[in-house]
């Protein structure tokens, strides 16, 4: 509805994303997610399709096709309770840990889903590191309630030891992992037994049922759930919005996502609790209001989605005013003007063009080939985010085209990726264009580059491996003393940031230790998160 008040309208949007290491439950939440906003009618089943999903290519490549809702949709919308919630996509594999960062620079808050038999595991570390790197509150949902795991409060004491997070518990199981029987609301102590139905596809049914009926009912599984309860909320371990915003406590919800138990305490969870779009930070330290003229923040750009129309989409966060389609955007890094005739949202396959969006939502400007990741897009009003820093990549490759007479084709594909992000592209001062350094946080990066190369561009690349392994951010002034150095090479992404390669960590510590002058400094995830 175009006119609408862009503050009332930001008011009632929940901008978040679901992280979670494979397999424990991320694609069966978000269908139930739908399930519940009413999205899919009466019944799930529609997020479809996971054959083949394991292989060891990257979430959105050829696994696009095959599974739909998670791949190729950047963001899906839907209702609830008179919220509009707009939950983004984020890869599952740690490779693409860098892609995640960007995604949850236009999120909110996150929900990060832990499989109950087993905790926290090593990608759920690193992407709650991702989550404190850029201050996004984060909820805790503990799934697979319904089959044999840890106990509840074993699974508080991990998240507390290892994220050093309070866990603050919404709802509290009644009846063991494997023997799931109802949920201990800790706002009110009231309890919810719920019905299993079959395979999970429609709503869970829910009874409120009393403490006398519980007893009956559920006897000691009632009793031991409703003193740990009464004890948490004793000792004060209850919801604080306050220190949840400041990734100091992490609220938790128990359920799974199977059975459907739990997922509706976890919806109203998120619209209770994750914070509505608000102003937003500038590159000046300033905030842009939701009510100033539209703006928005791209995080993400994406070429070849259709492989039909060999279209490239900038996914754009709206952070300010009201966006209409055709309205006449500028691009601010450019300062160009650019048509917004082709914006679309993407609900699995099927992508519908947007004509109204406010703060929160997410847009996908078709062909906007101006824009790359970070950049701000507004009107009236000019202005710029804050950047987003780049992450430190670990594994570099050298790329050369395989075949010669398709260089024209390989340096457009090598530098679409790198305005993509899909890799970091290092110009050595040597070799030029011809034979690029790829920088990445993880190997299958080069896996979708080498793949998309040879599919979007016609040139496949041969890359062959490099002596470098760990980088630092260094300048103009310092370069020509670490160039001539042993083990040290500066090398220069396209937007004029000078990358110092070293052969080892070892080397590196080295070089800082004696030559304190020079700059080298530290980028995000140096060493690996988790
Ligand atoms: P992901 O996106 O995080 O990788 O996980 P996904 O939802 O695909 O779930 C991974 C596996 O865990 C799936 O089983 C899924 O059915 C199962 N699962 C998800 N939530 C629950 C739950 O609450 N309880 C139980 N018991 N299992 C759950 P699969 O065998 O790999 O696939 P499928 O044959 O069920 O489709």
């Amino acid at each position: 509805m175009a006119g609408a008040d862009p503050k009332a309208e930001a008011a009632r949007r929940r901008t978040f994303a679901i992280i979670s290491h494979p397999d424990a439950g991320k694609t069966t939440l978000t269908e139930k997610f739908l399930l519940y906003g009413g999205a899919l009618g009466n019944e799930a089943g529609t997020v479809k399709a996971r054959e083949g999903r394991r292989s060891a290519t990257s979430d959105w490549m050829d696994l696009e096709q095959q599974r739909g809702i998670s791949i190729t949709s950047a963001a899906l919308q839907f209702e609830y309770r008179g919220c509009i919630m707009n939950l983004l996509d984020t890869p599952g594999h740690r490779d693409f840990s860098e892609d995640t960062y960007r995604v949850l620079a236009a999120a909110d808050a996150a929900v990060m889903v832990l499989d109950a038999a087993k905790g926290i595991e090593p990608q759920t570390l690193k992407l709650f590191e991702v989550c404190r790197e850029r201050e996004i509150p984060f909820l805790t949902f503990i799934n697979k309630w319904d089959r044999p795991g840890k106990g509840p409060l074993e699974l508080l004491d991990e998240i507390e030891n290892t994220l050093i997070v309070e866990p603050t518990p919404v709802t509290w199981p009644v009846g063991i992992p494997g023997d799931f029987r109802g949920l201990i609301d800790q706002s009110n102590g009231e309890y919810t037994r719920f019905e299993r139905t079959a395979r999970g596809s429609t709503m869970a049914p829910e009874e409120q049922v009393s403490a006398d009926d519980a007893e009956k009912r559920d006897g000691e599984w009632w009793s031991g759930a409703q003193e740990e309860a009464e004890l948490l909320r004793e000792v004060g371990r209850t919801v604080d919005q306050k220190s949840f915003l400041a990734c100091e406590s992490t609220p938790v919800f128990f359920g799974s996502a199977m059975t459907n138990f739990g997922i509706r305490f976890l919806l109203d969870g998120v619209t209770d609790l994750v914070p509505a779009p608000g102003p937003r930070l500038q590159a000046d330290g300033t905030r842009r209001d939701v009510d100033a003229p539209f703006s928005g923040m791209v995080f993400k750009v994406q070429a070849g989605m259709d492989k039909a129309h060999r279209d490239r989409i900038a996914f754009v966060r709206v952070c300010s005013g009201e966006f209409d389609r055709g309205m006449t955007a500028i691009a601010g890094r450019t300062g160009r003007q650019f048509s917004t005739k082709y914006a679309q949202t993407l609900f699995g396959q099927d992508r519908e063009t947007v004509d109204t969006a406010y703060p929160g939502d997410i847009l996908g400007l078709v062909n906007a080939n101006d824009l790359r990741v970070g950049d701000a897009v507004y009107v009236d009003k000019p202005c710029e985010w804050p950047p987003l820093p780049a992450f430190a990549p670990e594994y570099f490759m050298r790329a050369r085209v395989k075949d010669t007479s398709k260089f024209k084709q390989f340096r457009k594909g090598v530098s679409q990726l790198d305005e993509e992000g899909a890799v970091q592209v290092l110009r050595d001062e040597h070799t030029g264009d011809s034979q690029p350094i790829l920088a990445a946080v993880g190997p299958m990066q080069f896996e979708v580059a080498n793949h998309r190369l040879e599919n979007e561009f016609g040139a496949p690349m041969e890359l062959t491996s490099t002596r470098f392994t760990i980088a630092r951010k260094t300048d103009e002034e310092s370069t020509p003393a670490l160039r001539a150095m042993q083990g040290v090479d500066v090398l220069e992404r396209a937007d004029g940031t000078h990358l110092a390669l070293f052969e080892s960590k070892y080397w590196m510590d080295r070089v800082l230790q004696d030559h304190p002058e020079l700059t080298l400094e530290r980028m995000i995830a140096e060493g690996g998160l988790g």
